[in-house]
């Protein structure tokens, strides 16, 4: 029997599943996806493309990895699963904190698991608002956050993502979240006699002394924005941001869903400027994708409050310290050191962001180029010299991502803003490839 093609398989798709982001007219022209290998992806009509996402920048280490798949097989073997609620534990989640306790911020050496970010988020929110109720300050329980950030769609993750597309079928939102500007640096000016890092970062104050410090509970920002659009900060944003938390007594958590585990050249992002989150959320890379893992990192501080708490801290999920999650996780952990794979994800940053430069950075209608480590953007304009952005209606991002995936390459678009953010381990020639792709992509939309 021959296998399915992808048309047929989309319309038996269109009548039996819903997906996340569900709409029909873009799932019409959709793939299905039937087999991995490297950076490679290769649909049900046997087309191979550029998985130059890393699936949704999760596959750190590409697909088709036996040794995580061994991994997986032998706890599933070994034991399936076990509940990780209080009286119970088990060796790979033990493990894999230890582990996480060496790699992560110095004073952050306790963990919970979840199965991904959003629910990373969600337990960040309640951890911030249980440990001032515990410090005897119930009234600190709001959220501010960042426009353009993105923390998932569960509803305060929702709440606290910063992309106004996410809310509107959904609202009302949960009560006391605040947004504030992201820094943009291709956007933003500097003014006032300070840096625009500084500006940026002042506007967390501003918010912090509106609301009124004694209700705030924490600042939630992912260290370099991923969804949003790929932005850097100004080197000197967090480490003012970090003062700023301190002075008025507001816990900062660092969402680096996408930034942890080497994403951006450093095992997590917050390193770049040498500043410490109290509370750091991740998933996505820590199992490269091969299994649902997230969780978030405390404080040592924190740490001491809750295990001196004269009640249950009562948050939990079935699948909390998951044996085969933190069994894939603890090996792909192992993978990354082996390889050296945090500095080849600077390396090949730094040549794919190179080779988009030689082919793309005089181009007119270029607008930016833009990365950290294995993460970067171009976005386009309609006018380079203004930074004029093309009217939404003609959806020159939409229109180049298609023209990327007829010539081999599939990733996401925000706007007109291209992400690329591929497998740790693509080859080198593949990393030039991506740019000749996106750089006939750009000709054939925009001359
Ligand atoms: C920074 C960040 N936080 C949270 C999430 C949500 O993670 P999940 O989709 O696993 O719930 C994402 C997903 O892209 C993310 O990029």
């Amino acid at each position: 029997m021959t296998a399915p093609r992808v048309s047929e398989l989309l319309t038996r798709d269109l009548a039996s599943l819903i997906h996340p982001l569900h709409e029909p007219k873009t799932h019409r022209s959709g793939r299905v996806w039937v087999r991995g290998h490297g950076a490679m992806l290769v649909d049900a009509d046997g087309k191979e493309y550029i998985d130059s996402l890393a699936g949704l920048w999760n596959v750190a280490l590409g697909h088709g990895r036996r040794e995580l798949a061994d991994a997986a097989r032998e706890q599933m073997e070994t034991l399936a699963y076990a509940s990780g609620y209080n009286g119970n534990s088990n060796v790979r989640a033990i493990e894999l904190a230890e582990r996480l306790a060496a790699l992560t911020y110095p004073s952050i050496n306790r963990f919970f698991f979840t199965s991904g970010g959003a629910e990373a988020n969600e337990s960040a929110i309640k951890m911030a608002r249980s440990y001032w109720k515990l410090r005897g300050r119930p009234a600190k329980t709001k959220v501010i956050s960042r426009e353009l950030g993105y923390h998932g769609t569960t509803l305060a993750a929702m709440s606290a993502t910063g992309i106004a597309g996410y809310w509107p079928l959904f609202e009302p939102r949960v009560p006391g979240f605040i947004h504030i500007p992201s820094p943009y640096p291709y956007r933003g000016r500097s003014g006032g006699g300070v840096s625009y890092g500084v500006a940026a970062a002042d506007e967390l104050e501003k918010a912090i002394l509106r609301e009124g410090a004694g209700t705030v509970a924490m600042f939630l920002a992912e260290p370099v924005i991923g969804v949003g659009g790929v932005i850097v900060p100004p080197d000197d944003y967090f480490p003012r941001i970090r003062e700023i938390c301190d002075r008025h007594e507001v816990l900062f958590a660092a969402d680096e869903v996408i930034t942890g585990f080497g994403r951006t050249g450093r095992w997590f992002a917050l390193e770049h400027w040498g500043v410490e989150p109290d509370i750091v959320q991740f998933a996505k890379g820590i199992t490269s994708g091969y299994f649902p893992l997230g969780g978030i990192g405390i404080s040592d501080e924190i740490a001491r409050v809750l295990d001196e708490a004269p009640v249950p801290w009562m948050h939990a999920y079935t699948y909390s310290a998951h044996p085969v999650g933190c069994a894939v996780a603890l090996r792909t952990l192992q993978i990354i050191e082996a390889e050296r794979l945090v500095a080849e994800a600077a390396r090949r940053g730094g040549l794919l962001f190179d080779a988009l430069r030689a082919r793309l950075s005089e181009h007119p209608h270029v607008g930016e180029i833009r990365g950290k480590g294995l993460m970067c953007a171009v976005e386009f304009v309609r006018n380079r010299e203004t930074g004029e952005p093309f009217a939404a209606e003609e959806q020159v991002g939409m229109r180049i991502h298609a023209e990327a995936q007829v010539r081999g390459l599939v990733t996401r678009v925000r706007g007109d803003v291209f992400v690329l953010a591929p497998p740790f381990i693509t080859p080198d020639d593949v990393v030039d490839r991506i740019a000749e792709i996106l750089a006939g992509a750009t000709a054939a939309v925009l001359g």
